[in-house]
């Protein structure tokens, strides 16, 4: 499978009168034609940031600070606003947090699957009703309800609506920023299960956010684990549930029932993230991470990095250099 979406050392964050709040750090990854990459961290590790600024509707005082974004090899990052407009739901689409308040209260669920559709393209001029019950039954929604109102539907139906606009012009790439989070966990688990067999079907590419872990091991092909602004690990997701190697993907492991086997005890992870708007010397998770190195963690920052094939990890547990310099230093301190 090609490589879809490439995204390299992107940082990006807030300049405020009184700080610059750095909530991207050097993320990259790839995302491949097809692949489903979940991207998972607690609230406030710059999931929306990454999401907004990778598809450059990140709005001031939001700023993209460098990086690159290829789009199919093209460079999102340079490409004009009418390029933009254009590449936005034909190319990739996003659905937004709470995307389901952004339904307009005062107009009826077909003429807004309709503007939706003709603000991006004329492909569908002349058929746009026929497109609109197409998209409402991707989504299980009965099309009697073109004609409906939003406060007509449940937060469910009016979630769909919204991923069904996303669909309109069959994008190659759906980001969706916590599409489910304000419903209740059964409901959340359907749509995902039908978002995926979407995915199987018209084979597109999905980034999905959630601060849930639990959401993304059954259904991703790949999980990311966002901290403090970075990528701390990622893997195929079979591998990670199996085999976590950052302590905080362990935590966020342990804040989870275990989806076979016996009910264990459940374990938050002590203590808060850094505060983004300082500098971070050393590993961002330093402060919470029970494994610690002293006089290494605090003081050098760990890079990503390979440690078995399609698994990376930052954290100096798992870096040979240190490892090398440790058993010099004990080598060096030996009498016998
Ligand atoms: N408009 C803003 N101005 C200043 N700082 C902001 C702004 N929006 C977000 N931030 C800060 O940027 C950091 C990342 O925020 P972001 O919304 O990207 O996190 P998130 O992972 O999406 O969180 P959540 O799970 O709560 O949606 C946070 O520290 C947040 O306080
Ligand atoms: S680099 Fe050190 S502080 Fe950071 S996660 Fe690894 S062991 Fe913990
Ligand atoms: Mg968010």
């Amino acid at each position: 499978m090609g490589i879809l979406l490439k995204v390299e050392k992107f940082n990006a964050g807030y300049t405020l009168k009184s700080a610059t709040v750095h909530a991207v750090r050097d993320v990259s990854f790839e995302l491949k034609e097809k692949e489903f990459l979940g991207i998972a961290g607690e609230s406030g590790c710059g999931k929306s940031t990454l999401a907004f600024g990778i598809t450059r509707m990140l709005q001031p005082p939001g700023r993209i600070f460098s990086g690159k974004v290829e789009f199919e090899g093209k460079d999102l990052l340079s490409m004009s606003e009418e390029e933009l407009r254009k590449a936005r739901w034909k190319d990739f689409s996003i659905v937004f947090q709470a995307s389901m308040n952004v339904l307009n209260p005062v107009m009826k669920v077909k003429d807004q699957i309709f503007d939706a559709i003709t603000y991006h393209t004329d492909e569908y001029n002349g058929r746009l009703e026929e497109r609109a019950k197409e998209l409402l039954s991707l989504v299980n929604i009965s099309e009697k309800y073109l004609n409906a109102y939003p406060h007509q539907l449940s937060g469910g139906m009016k979630q769909r609506v919204v991923i069904a606009m996303a669909l309109a012009l069959n994008p190659k790439m759906i980001i969706m920023d916590e599409p489910t989070t304000a419903l209740d966990v059964v409901v959340q688990k359907k749509i995902l299960q039908e978002i995926d067999e979407l995915r199987r079907k018209f084979g597109f590419s999905i980034i999905f956010i959630t601060h849930d872990l639990s959401l993304l091991v059954e259904i991703s092909d790949t999980i990311a684990i966002m901290y403090a602004g970075e990528i701390v690990e990622k893997a195929p997701s079979k591998t990670l549930y199996k085999q976590p190697l950052h302590p905080y993907t362990h935590g966020l492991m342990n804040s989870f029932p275990p989806l076979v086997g016996q009910r264990q005890r459940l374990h938050g992870i002590a203590g808060h993230p850094p505060d983004l708007s300082r500098e971070i010397k050393g590993c961002p998770f330093y402060e919470r991470c029970t494994k610690r190195i002293e006089g290494v963690c605090d003081r050098k920052a760990p890079k990503l990095v390979e440690i078995e094939p399609y698994h990376e990890v930052a954290c100096h547990l798992y870096d040979k250099e240190i490892e090398r310099d440790k058993v010099g230093e004990r080598d060096a301190n030996r009498t016998d």
